[in-house]
């Protein structure tokens, strides 16, 4: 199937990313999020990375306005009923995941394909709210973070997943200009199986004073030739994000390694989530980040 018509569910991080990707390489998109305020937060975040394209030459006004027309906003899942594919984006909590797939299910055409973003959670465990005959067009599509400038799409296939369906998939992320990876419907996948020990072990070296948080992320960036340092990137995933994802992972394998450290939750606790939220390891102003706060 050719995709021409995205729904997308949520317009946070991932969600706005996404739908930014789909617009420009021209579907028609559909973002559908729970909150008036949080929808107009995430379509001023596409709106200013194209304006901001234009600012600087590397987008003509037609193209913006083009990508424009490409794009709506709603609050509502019917506006979503002639979507041929939908990624859901929205936070990493099973219980919001499943009620989100029982309305899609509701709404959706018999063709629609129907993927999460998820981190962390099997894509399988979202079968018990659809009807039988979607399972062979459930997937998982993880887009990373920024999604514009993150070359990388994993693809997850459960037990259930067609042959056709990935086929679909894969193509649509080839469209995007992207690369697909498949990867196994196991906690983590392949990248956040690596990342996610590595991201908590740097929170647990700033709980244990081994070094500040500057000192922390300039080691890994200068020493490792990482773009971002550890603590750095966190505050970019969302804390919050991170903490959901460490309690999936480490329910999943056991592992000492999984385990969300303290120092990660007293931040989610003091609603310093990293960069959404104004402050996490450090101080944001905006998209810009500045000093290291005091843990
Ligand atoms: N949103 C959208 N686009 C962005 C962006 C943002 N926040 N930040 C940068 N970009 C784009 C820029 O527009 C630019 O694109 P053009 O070349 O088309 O102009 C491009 O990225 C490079 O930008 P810069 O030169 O300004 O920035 P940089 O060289 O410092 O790179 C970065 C920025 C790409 C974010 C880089 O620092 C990086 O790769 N960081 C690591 C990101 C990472 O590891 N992401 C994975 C997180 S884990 C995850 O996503 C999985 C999960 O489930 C938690
Ligand atoms: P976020 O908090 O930035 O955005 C989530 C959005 O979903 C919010 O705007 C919220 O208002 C909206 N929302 C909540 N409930 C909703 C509902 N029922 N219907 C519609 N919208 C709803 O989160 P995010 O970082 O974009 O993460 C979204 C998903 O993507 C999560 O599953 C996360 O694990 C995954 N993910 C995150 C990253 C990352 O780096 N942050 C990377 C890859 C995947």
């Amino acid at each position: 199937m050719d995709i021409q018509r995205v729904g997308i569910i949520g317009c946070g991080l991932m969600g706005s990313g996404i739908a930014q990707c789909a617009a420009e390489v021209g579907c028609q998109v559909w973002v559908k999020e729970a909150d008036a305020a949080f929808l107009a937060k995430g379509l001023a975040r596409i709106h200013g990375a194209w304006d901001r394209g234009v600012a600087k030459g590397k987008l003509t006004e037609e193209q913006r306005g083009a990508w424009q027309q490409n794009l709506q906003g709603t609050l509502d899942f019917a506006a979503l009923a002639g979507c041929q594919l939908v990624v859901e984006a929205i936070p990493e909590r099973l219980d919001l995941k499943l009620q989100t797939f029982a309305e899609l299910d509701r709404v959706l055409g018999s063709e629609a394909v129907l993927c999460t973003n998820t981190s962390s959670l099997s894509v399988a465990q979202l079968s018990p709210v659809l009807a039988p005959e979607r399972l062979t067009r459930l997937a998982g599509l993880h887009f990373f973070n920024p999604v514009p400038a993150m070359p990388l799409v994993e693809v997850i296939r459960t037990l259930a997943t067609s042959e056709e369906t990935l086929a679909t998939l894969r193509a649509f992320v080839q469209g995007l200009g992207k690369t697909a990876v498949m990867a196994p419907d196991a906690p983590g996948f392949i990248v956040n199986r690596l990342l996610i020990p590595y991201l908590l072990d740097a929170i647990r070296c700033a709980e244990q004073r081994l070094a500040n948080v500057e000192d922390i992320d300039t080691g890994m960036k200068l020493g490792c030739g990482h773009p971002m340092g550890p603590l750095h990137l966190s505050d970019f995933v969302g804390l919050d994000t991170m903490q959901s994802v460490a309690e999936v992972l480490f329910d999943a394998f056991g592992e000492p390694r999984f385990k969300a450290p303290a120092l990660l939750r007293q931040l989610v606790a003091a609603g310093r989530l990293g960069r959404k939220s104004g402050g996490g390891f450090y101080r944001w102003e905006g998209e810009k980040r500045a000093e290291a706060l005091p843990l």
